[in-house]
């Protein structure tokens, strides 16, 4: 019912001749892949040549992040609608470098949220604890907090055109995944949050994994039953780890 999405966020990694290789690697591999949706997420600079590399594919391309504002003086801001011209179709909100980095706050990315959506594309929304919360046993709390934030500012309605990435914070880049288990409790959660407000919109929202997901751990984590799919960081820069993942998700 949820066709699941492996998207790689390759961050701030390669160069052009990089991430022109990795975008023939990802294409090539990902011909012979069935019912998984696959995307990738270069640095902005690398968005044309993605459209271009990507164009007789199945492999969608997608952003790191997107400016709230439309247009204006926001120097240093990408808008949606010019990111919606390049070919994007998803768009990475909220990951939890810009709320650190950044100090991107629920409201910020709410609006980020809608921004996205009226230009056509589709967000991913990232959440997560980091380890000093999920060892206070405050996980819930600040999982909920940030939906609740989103659901103020943009309603229920948006989680209809979204997709969700669980990433605790503790095991992005760390080399630390949840277990299973672990994250199968916390996409459960997610998922019941959303029903509270609509059951309908609940079941098809597709959340999915990040956190040192890699070839060796995927299948047992796209297993789990609220586990739609994956978010993948350091494994994305390798074409045949990143296609490794994209298998155990068909
Ligand atoms: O956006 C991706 C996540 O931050 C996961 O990164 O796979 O390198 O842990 P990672």
């Amino acid at each position: 019912m949820r066709a699941p999405l492996i998207a790689g966020n390759w961050k701030m990694n390669g160069s052009k001749r990089d991430a022109q290789l990795l975008f023939g690697g990802v294409t090539a591999g990902a011909a012979s892949l069935r019912g998984v949706e696959v995307a990738v997420c270069p640095p902005f600079p690398y968005l044309a040549l993605g459209e271009a590399e990507l164009a007789d594919g199945v492999v969608r391309l997608g952003a790191q992040d997107v400016s709230a504002e439309s247009a204006g003086a926001y120097t240093g801001e990408v808008a949606a609608a010019m990111l919606a011209e390049f070919g994007c179709r998803y768009v990475i909100c909220g990951h939890s470098e810009r709320r650190e980095y950044h100090a991107e706050s629920d409201t910020l990315i709410a609006r980020k949220l809608q921004s996205v959506i009226a230009s056509g594309m589709r967000p991913i929304l990232c959440i997560g604890e980091t380890l000093e919360q999920r060892e206070c046993g405050e996980t819930e709390a600040v999982i909920a907090a940030q939906l609740d934030g989103v659901l103020q500012v943009a309603g229920i309605e948006v989680f209809a055109a979204l997709d969700i990435a669980y990433e605790p914070v503790w095991a992005i880049g760390t080399g630390k995944t949840a277990t299973p288990e672990q994250a199968q409790q916390v996409h459960a959660f997610v998922r019941a949050r959303i029903a509270a407000s609509d059951q309908r919109i609940a079941q098809g929202l597709r959340i999915l994994y990040g956190g040192s997901m890699k070839p060796g751990n995927a299948a047992e984590l796209l297993a789990q039953p609220d586990i739609d799919g994956g978010l993948i960081g350091g494994a994305s820069l390798d074409a045949d780890d990143f296609l490794a993942i994209c298998r155990a998700a068909e």
